[in-house]
């Protein structure tokens, strides 16, 4: 076999053999095939796209590029859920601790910065001391010591996702349903865990930018999560906005640090972090979804949540101090971006946003590329309200100053004010068993 002609095969529409799925995967793992051949290959995919047999051997050939997590020393039920990407989404902060404080296990595996969207691991090591890489030994027994633990992927867990996902991330080949389907679900059948909630994005900030794309999308996975026996649901969200009031790295984890510790913020992240608890709680057996509502809600409320975060950060080595007291945080310099008129903010281009804060430093545009951790934007006016001339509508930050005026210019492309109110889209758009 050649991986020349697998690259033409595809890029020509043809449907791939099982057998050069698995050769093209093992043969970039093993170092035969090199990263241009496999960029080309991904192009070819996105273009082409694949059907459900070749999406599910794509998956199963990440899934057993490395081991199986095996976490049989954690007790009790273990859920994960694991997003399609988004922008200012911070639910894992909130999300794993609450599920957590309701009596489930979360042993959970992230991912890193993604296009345009943000990675919970790049978030997290923005708590000084954090530790995202531990050994499965460490890791079991803080899951079941605090009952959540955060780590990055490992080179154990699904290694042909890591070297693929951060190819794509350069290679503008992310938005493809097969490579997110089997990048996420790789992942996920190679971990342990018994359910699993999948929050699916659509919209102007997802890499699904039609709902029906998210719709197939998350059927897809949510098929392949259980015929491989592990209980799978999806929940579609709202991405026609930033999610929450921030972007960044630690600027987003402040403003999950202080839901967690009020149970109180902005409505939209509240009401989703108890969405998509109360799915895992659910499959958990705790109740149906709105006593499981009930549950998550009381626990986010009492502090429960929070204490579990504090411990979980903890353990994994993270500066407590900077929990809190979160103004420790080095947000950088800042500078505001104001409205050039007067009318409602009636259309954000939510990529746009997020790319915005990728020039401010906080992505990669290079695989070895630093994250400033300061970089971001707060929100001050979001999608559907009133702004006159001059008003703040973001405030910028950066430790690099001169990163200001491309990111201002993308903002400003990125924001439409008209004198006509927004249609504004729930958060949770629906779900699939
Ligand atoms: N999250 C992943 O883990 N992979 C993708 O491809 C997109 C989001």
């Amino acid at each position: 076999m050649r991986m020349c002609d697998i690259i033409k095969k595809k890029r020509n529409g043809f449907e791939l053999t099982d057998d050069e799925i698995k050769y093209a995967i093992s043969g970039y793992m093993g170092g035969s095939i090199p990263d241009y051949q496999m960029s080309a290959f991904l192009l070819a995919v996105y273009y082409q796209g694949m059907s459900t047999r070749e999406t599910v051997t794509l998956t199963r050939c990440i899934e057993n590029s490395g081991d199986h997590v095996n976490l049989k020393d954690v007790k009790g039920y273990k859920a994960d859920k694991h997003s399609t990407g988004g922008v200012g989404d911070k639910t894992t902060f909130v999300v794993a601790p609450l599920a957590a404080a309701c009596g489930i296990k979360v042993a959970k595996i992230s991912g890193r910065g993604l296009g345009h969207t943000g990675g919970t691991v790049d978030k997290l090591e923005s708590i000084p001391g954090y530790q995202t890489s531990l050994s499965i030994d460490r890791f079991q027994e803080i899951v079941n010591k605090v009952g959540v633990s955060v780590i990055g992927q490992s080179q154990e867990l699904a290694p042909a996702d890591k070297k693929i996902y951060a190819l794509r991330d350069v290679t503008a080949t992310v938005d493809s349903l097969p490579l997110i389907a089997s990048s996420i679900m790789g992942k996920k059948l190679a971990a342990a865990d018994d359910g699993i909630v999948l929050e699916v994005t659509v919209g102007n900030g997802s890499f699904n930018k039609k709902i029906d794309d998210g719709i197939t999308l998350a059927r897809v996975m949510v098929d392949i999560g259980n015929a491989a026996g592990k209980k799978t649901v999806a929940v579609l969200t709202d991405m026609n906005q930033p999610l929450g009031y921030t972007i960044g790295n630690s600027i987003e984890v402040i403003e999950a640090i202080n839901v967690l510790k009020t149970g109180k913020g902005n409505e939209r992240l509240v009401d989703l972090s108890i969405e998509l608890t109360a799915n895992m709680i659910n499959l958990a057996g705790m109740g149906t979804l709105e006593e499981c509502r009930e549950i998550a809600r009381k626990n986010l409320e009492n502090g429960s949540a929070y204490k579990k975060f504090y411990e979980m950060v903890k353990e994994q080595g993270g500066d407590v101090r900077y929990l809190e007291d979160t103004s420790l945080f080095d947000l950088g310099e800042t500078k505001e971006f104001v409205a050039n008129k007067s009318g409602y903010i009636s259309y954000v281009n939510t990529e746009g946003y997020g790319l915005a804060s990728l020039y401010l430093g906080a992505g990669r545009n290079k695989i070895e590329d630093k994250i400033d951790f300061s970089a971001g934007i707060k929100i001050v006016k979001s999608l559907g309200e009133y702004v006159e001339k001059g008003d703040t509508i973001a405030v910028m930050h950066t430790s690099d100053k001169s990163k200001f005026e491309q990111a201002e210019k993308k903002l400003a492309e990125s924001t439409t004010i008209s004198k006509d109110k927004a249609e504004l889209r729930k958060v949770v758009l629906g779900r699939i068993e």
